[in-house]
């Protein structure tokens, strides 16, 4: 009430620097979010647009933030595209990347969105505008987090016109970085088995567009970014990050205007995007999460992987999202031939190694023998299970484990009894050929009466079974995504109406069944996005396993996304993806960087590799808090001479950290730079061990002062093709 008050006398209350603050100064007219090490800032500008003002290191309180009133540079630039708008409306001669572009019945386009008012609440801001004279009204929201400064965009459209109007494109927001000429701007790109590809490009005049039509999130671009400028480093420097909360079709686009500003525009993708607005409905748009951190891109990384633990992940009490337990897989070594007296047999050897989490994947199901048949039938094969999977949990949880199983909900094999009985649920378009993918067609979800079949079949499968786990797959995307029953006007809908029904279920599911942890996995990592991971707990980054083009395909994830959600296992040597070779404990350090899990047949794995396994597990539950929950340094990133990933996880409370270096080939008899750490207490005494307890050079010291560690560093020379080494500092006072 007080801040209230204060609000509207237009005076700011000061609340000391770690506190969050949303506040309006009625006099300049200014908003303005603080939160972690950020300050936000926007204003009503004196044509009653709202102009983004700021946007990075924290400043005082006292801070002036008078923002220029920009008219037109020339007749060509006029003020609408000189002003950097925090959401702008296709219209008045607008050439930017709009954030909202509608069309009315009698045929009008022209959008101009006006402040009209704004409430606080606590650390959340909104901020509602309207067209100069119809009306269609949007809501901005603007929440910033207290710790990470991370502020949460988002935006609803509202129709409050008595005739239908047809959206044509929707952003969450729109965002301004002052003007400079050395932007750089970071994504990543992949397909199947190779995801997580960075890519580095300048940002000039002219659009960058990020994005997915594919229905979903997609690996060809994941929804993040990261922008530097030309003095940032891994450890210094401004860092601009953000990323979507959206699994269906998404798009980002970065672009620097005629005054030199870069605009970044992200929400809905508008390729074939249509929304009829009936009068008096709504549309939310997704999340845009958007940070800034002045240590440089790791930093940037670690301010959003401590939001996405505290703010994004689902948690059942406790203040941190449950540890991911070590899980063993059985994908690799069966495929599709699963049936009980195998499943127990690797199950049994599982148990032995110290796994906690037995999942069975593909091929229990229906007629499942191949990927031609069966996805819709979620029965159990009665053939492979004659007494279906109560048998096998029970086993499993005597050997101390639980049970997980893996699932794909959304689709439909045309080879399946679901399909025969409901041809229509398939996306389609009436009368036109359906393209497969994997064999596979997509339920169309944004039917009611789909999403409640996949949540009924799904709540069954974990009343009737004693599941702790689901591996939620996704293995194909969107082709002729039509929706033949619904009102032409209200067709490409789906784009939303799927994404919402399947976080229904996801949300349904875990209301009913509490304790079920989820994985999302979608032929790899085609659906990791801060959408899908609120309402999941760990990811799959991709079905490469090969534990040396995972170390890229790991940083790649890392980069926008916490290890603590990252699932990496240890498979067979040669790996099936590359026929690469390399010893078990290079996979298990390649493995141990996430959250750890073994996908190999045990079968094959004699006295020896069994021990070593133990052995790496073991060392792993002593790591995985830090692994999982710590802050991640990448150490030896700016240094082209030196080929190796060198990465050190320091725990939260700075009493443990684990450093791994790992290196595909070494030459001649190269000497490597000392490795300084990082993050570390500089006057506690740490004990470095090797994780595999064998012993470390003489050049490293059992114990000495995190600042020793910091400033002397740690020599390792690793020699040969494959090698690293993993250590374990542990406090000692
Ligand atoms: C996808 C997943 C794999 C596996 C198979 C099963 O490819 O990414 O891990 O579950 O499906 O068919």
């Amino acid at each position: 009430m007080l801040f209230r008050l204060l609000v509207g006398a237009g005076l700011f209350a000061f609340a000391g620097p770690a506190a969050a603050q949303a506040r309006y100064d009625k006099a300049s007219r200014i908003f303005r979010l603080d939160g972690g090490d950020v300050t936000y800032a926007f204003k009503v500008n004196a044509s009653g647009i709202l102009q983004s003002v700021y946007w990075g290191k924290r400043l005082p309180d006292s801070a002036p933030l008078a923002a220029p009133e920009l008219s037109g540079l020339s007749g060509f630039d006029v003020a609408t595209n000189v002003v950097p708008q925090e959401f702008a409306g296709q219209g008045g001669g607008l050439y930017a990347e709009p954030a909202l572009k509608v069309t009315y019945p009698d045929g009008n386009r022209d959008l101009v969105l006006y402040y009209r008012d704004h409430q606080i609440d606590g650390d959340e801001i909104r901020v509602t505008l309207s067209d100069l004279d119809r009306p269609i009204f949007v809501t901005l929201t603007y929440r910033i987090d207290r710790d990470t400064g991370v502020v949460a965009r988002s935006a609803v459209i509202e129709n409050r016109s008595t005739g239908d109007v047809r959206l044509d494109q929707v952003a969450a927001a729109g965002l301004t970085l002052p003007v400079a000429y050395d932007y750089r701007l970071h994504y990543s790109t992949g397909r199947w088995a190779a995801e997580w590809t960075l890519q580095e490009r300048p940002l000039r005049t002219g659009a960058t567009v990020l994005e997915s039509r594919r229905g979903s999130t997609g690996s060809e671009n994941n929804p993040w970014f990261q922008i530097t400028r030309a003095n940032t480093t891994e450890e210094s420097g401004p860092a601009w990050i953000g990323a979507l909360g959206w699994s269906g079709s998404w798009r980002m686009s970065f672009d620097q205007d005629v005054t030199g500003r870069v605009r970044i525009v992200g929400g809905f993708n508008p390729f074939d995007f249509a929304y009829r607005l009936r009068p008096g409905a709504k549309l939310e748009t997704p999340m845009f999460y958007v940070g800034f951190s002045d240590q440089g891109r790791g930093g940037a990384s670690r301010l959003f992987h401590r939001f996405e633990r505290e703010r994004i992940l689902p948690r059942r009490g406790g203040d941190a999202p449950a540890l991911r337990k070590v899980l063993y897989n059985s994908w690799e070594a069966t495929e599709f031939k699963v049936n009980e007296a195998e499943q127990l047999a690797l199950a049994t050897r599982a148990a032995s190694l110290g796994v906690e989490r037995f999942v069975m994947d593909d091929g229990w199901f229906g007629a499942r023998d191949s990927d031609h048949a069966g996805l819709g039938d979620w029965t159990v094969n009665p053939r492979k299970f004659p007494n279906g999977l109560t048998p096998l949990i029970d086993r499993v949880k005597a050997l101390g484990m639980d049970f997980g199983l893996w699932v794909e909900p959304e689709m439909v094999n045309p080879d399946s009894d679901l399909f025969r009985a409901h041809p229509d649920w398939a996306m389609q378009y009436k009368g036109r050929p359906r393209t497969e993918g994997r064999n596979q067609l997509v339920l169309n979800l944004a039917r009611t009466d789909v999403r409640d079949h996949v949540l009924k079949v799904l709540d069954d499968l974990l009343t009737q079974n004693d599941i702790a786990f689901l591996k939620w797959d996704y293995n194909r995307n969107w082709s002729e995504p039509g929706w033949p029953d619904a009102d032409v006007a209200d067709q490409q809908t789906i784009y939303v109406a799927y994404v919402r029904n399947l976080y229904y279920i996801l949300d349904e599911l875990r209301r009913r069944h509490p304790a079920i942890e989820i994985e999302s996995c979608s032929g790899g990592g085609g659906r990791v996005d801060l959408g899908i991971m609120a309402r999941t707990d760990e990811m799959w980054p991709s079905d490469n396993t090969d534990p040396f083009d995972r170390l890229q395909i790991q940083d790649g994830y890392t980069q926008a996304y916490a290890p603590g959600t990252m699932m990496a296992w240890v498979t067979d040597s040669p790996n099936w993806v590359n026929q690469r070779q390399t010893t078990l404990p290079f996979r298990f350090l390649s493995a141990m960087q996430g959250g750890l899990g073994i996908g190999t047949n045990l079968n094959r794995w004699g006295d020896a590799d069994m021990a070593t396994a133990r052995y790496y597990v073991a060392s792993y539950k002593r790591i995985r808090e830090t692994v999982q929950h710590g802050s991640l340094y990448r150490l030896n990133r700016e240094n082209p001479a030196d080929a190796r990933w060198t990465n050190l996880y320091v725990a939260q409370d700075r009493a443990r950290a684990a450093l791994f270096t790992l290196v595909g080939s070494t030459h001649k008899l190269d000497v490597m730079p000392t490795i300084q750490l990082l993050g570390l207490d500089p006057d506690a005494v740490y004990r470095i061990e090797a994780m595999d307890s064998t012993p470390l050079p003489a050049t490293i010291p059992a114990q000495a002062t995190g600042a020793y560690w910091m400033n002397h560093g740690v020599d390792v020379t690793l020699r040969g093709d494959f090698v690293g080494v993993g250590m374990i500092l542990t406090r000692v006072r």
